[in-house]
């Protein structure tokens, strides 16, 4: 976080509040949120994409009511991809008029839920959802404003990009089969809704421009398509195009994402460029970013419990250190190999740095926070680790694994903490019991 500072006593502060005193009035494991870090990242998006209400935080990366509130007062748009993700945003007061609604399995209830609230736009994901919308809202008595979601077939990722490779997979509708099309002629021709957009997401954690760049290539020919075949009137509404999120954040000091004004710049000329090739008037450019507005501003603090050297392979020792939390707070690096940076700070220490391994409490061994860290030799129970960039997909895909509670998550600014989801309690876990 752009926060945190190490003090002289070699303690660390979260923008001013040191780790000691947000774990000793909050408990651990937890997460803390520098708010002004995340501001900061929402309004350099925004102008980086000359606009507000052009840029979409993706709530599932990380959503409360007040994050929800912190978006709204920064004049973005919200991404929601539940009837939950869209109960939390309303509690939190955000705009319905700039929720968009994403999913490819949208339930009847919850289609009528974002209708009734009055969400901007509904992104549809099949057939069966254009004719379930329709019918929704037309019992509603509105016509729903709604995006087609493409698949452009690129897959990218990190540092490379694989085009059409990723047709086999469940989200939207090809565009090389001709299924967009059709949903495009669906859409059309139902009473209640009205297309206002293309959508297209390609991956995540994604450094490069050339993904994006042939998304936007692919969608803008598409659009080309549709305006010969309802001609300019009937598409007078239909001017954005949205692609998606999946800008990346560096985890550790080795990663080296481009900046956002950079990659934002490249964008918009992109799609400018290749408008006015096709010859259209210049689309409104959509982006859905989460975890590059979420991941980098959070830290999650965990007290050592056990420090155990092992024996491995041929007399060769690895020190695993067991912290309070793991993968029921962040499953990331289970499931993904994901790599974080982690350090000692509640002290300094002048020992040797160590190869160690970071693990949780859970029943699995698999349940490793961080698989190769250096951590000073010196390093005891009691103890605080902090794990950086820990805002996006750790709380929100926590979980309950062996009934170990969420910890608390609170916000840090000008060197005071605020609690904003409080810690769970085995009360939580009883209130379930019938
Ligand atoms: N828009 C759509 C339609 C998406 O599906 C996603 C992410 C986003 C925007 C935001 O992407 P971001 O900017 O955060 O990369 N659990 C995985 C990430 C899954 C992303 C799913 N969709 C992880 O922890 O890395």
């Amino acid at each position: 976080p752009r926060g945190c500072a190490r003090g002289r006593d070699g303690e660390v502060r979260l923008a001013g509040v040191p780790v000691t005193a947000l774990a000793a009035e909050f408990g651990t494991p937890l997460f803390v949120v520098d708010e002004d870090d995340f501001r900061g990242r929402c309004r350099e998006m925004a102008a980086a994409f000359g606009g507000a209400a052009n840029v979409h935080y993706a709530s599932k990366a990380f959503l409360s009511a007040e994050i929800a509130r912190w978006v709204a007062d920064e004049g973005l748009s919200l991404d929601i991809a539940s009837g939950g993700e869209l109960a939390v945003a309303l509690h939190g007061g955000f705009p319905a008029g700039r929720i968009t609604m994403h999913g490819n399995n949208k339930s009847v209830q919850e289609l009528g839920a974002a209708v009734a609230a009055g969400v901007g736009h509904v992104v549809v994901d099949s057939m069966q959802e254009i004719v379930r919308l329709d019918d929704v809202a037309g019992q509603a008595g509105v016509v729903q404003d709604v995006l087609v979601r493409v698949t452009v077939g690129v897959e990218a990722h990190t540092h490379e990009f694989i085009a059409t490779a990723h047709e086999d997979q469940k989200f939207g509708f090809s565009l090389s089969s001709g299924d967009a099309m059709e949903a495009v002629r669906a859409v059309f021709a139902a009473q209640n809704l009205r297309l206002v957009g293309l959508h297209s997401h390609i991956g995540s954690q994604i450094f490069e421009i050339d993904g994006f760049e042939l998304a936007a290539h692919r969608v803008i020919g598409l659009l080309g398509r549709i305006v010969e075949e309802f001609g300019a009137e009937r598409t007078r509404r239909l001017d954005t195009v949205d692609l998606g999120g999946g800008l990346g954040i560096s985890y550790t000091p080795a990663e080296n994402p481009p900046p956002v004004a950079e990659l934002a710049a490249k964008l918009t000329e992109i799609v400018a460029s290749e408008a006015a090739a096709a010859g259209l008037p210049a689309p409104r450019l959509t982006v859905e970013p989460g975890r590059a507005i979420a991941g980098p501003g959070t830290v999650t603090l965990y007290e050592v419990g056990t420090v155990k050297p092992v024996t491995v392979g041929s007399g060769s020792q690895r020190r695993y250190i067991s912290v309070d939390g793991g993968m029921s707070d962040n499953i990331r690096t289970a499931l993904y190999d994901a790599e974080y940076d982690v350090r000692l700070v509640s002290r300094a220490s002048a020992a040797e740095p160590a190869v160690s391994r970071v693990v949780g409490k859970h029943c699995e061994s698999g349940d490793i926070v961080v698989r190769n860290a250096w951590l000073p030799e010196d390093l005891a129970p009691g103890d605080l680790l902090g794990v950086a960039a820990t805002g996006a997909y750790c709380y929100s895909m926590s979980s309950r694994y062996n009934l170990i509670t969420r910890p608390a998550v609170v916000a840090v600014r000008d060197g005071a903490a605020r609690l904003i989801l409080r810690r769970e309690t085995v009360d939580d876990l009883l209130s379930l019991e019938v």
